[in-house]
């Protein structure tokens, strides 16, 4: 048995302890949002957070969770990133951008004003063949004015 903290709840799953957590996430606890692109650590569609950093399910193991906690897209809370996502209508197909937004809401909460520099290394790993990257970069940038204008 496997205990799993998954979006603030506690999931103990009869698996594989060896399972990549993107397979327990899809096919054992019916979360659908994260999305398996690769299986190799390559496109970022998989990118969910581990104790607040940006990981890639297809490569983490559930036992290596044991204790951590674990948010996927559905429980992202960053209302404001997504509003800025669905004003700069950044997805295409849609098929990268859980993985997207994954990345990118691990980046602003260290770094609400990123760089440039700092937006290309966060994002580097997240591969996308519609090609939203500029509009990803302006929804970024969209966030940091909207928090510029809190402050
Ligand atoms: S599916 Fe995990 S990085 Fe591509
Ligand atoms: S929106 Fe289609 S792969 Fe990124």
């Amino acid at each position: 048995m496997t205990s799993l903290k998954i979006n603030g709840r506690l999931f103990t799953l009869d698996a594989d302890p060896k399972m990549p957590l993107l397979w327990a996430l899809r096919d054992l606890m019916g979360l659908t949002g994260t999305k398996y692109g690769c299986g190799a650590g390559l496109c970022g569609a998989c990118t969910v957070h581990v104790d607040g950093e940006p990981m890639r399910a297809c490569l983490t193991s559930i036992q290596s969770l044991e204790g951590k906690s674990v948010t996927t897209i559905e429980g992202l809370a960053d209302d404001k990133l997504k509003d800025s996502w669905r004003r700069h209508k950044v997805p295409q197909c849609g098929f990268c951008q859980a993985g997207q937004l994954m990345s990118a809401a691990a980046l602003v909460s260290k770094h609400p004003r990123p760089s440039d520099s700092q937006i290309d290394e966060a994002m580097a790993g997240n591969l996308c063949r519609c090609g939203t990257y500029t509009r990803i970069r302006a929804a970024i940038k969209d966030y940091q004015g909207k928090q510029e204008a809190k402050s």
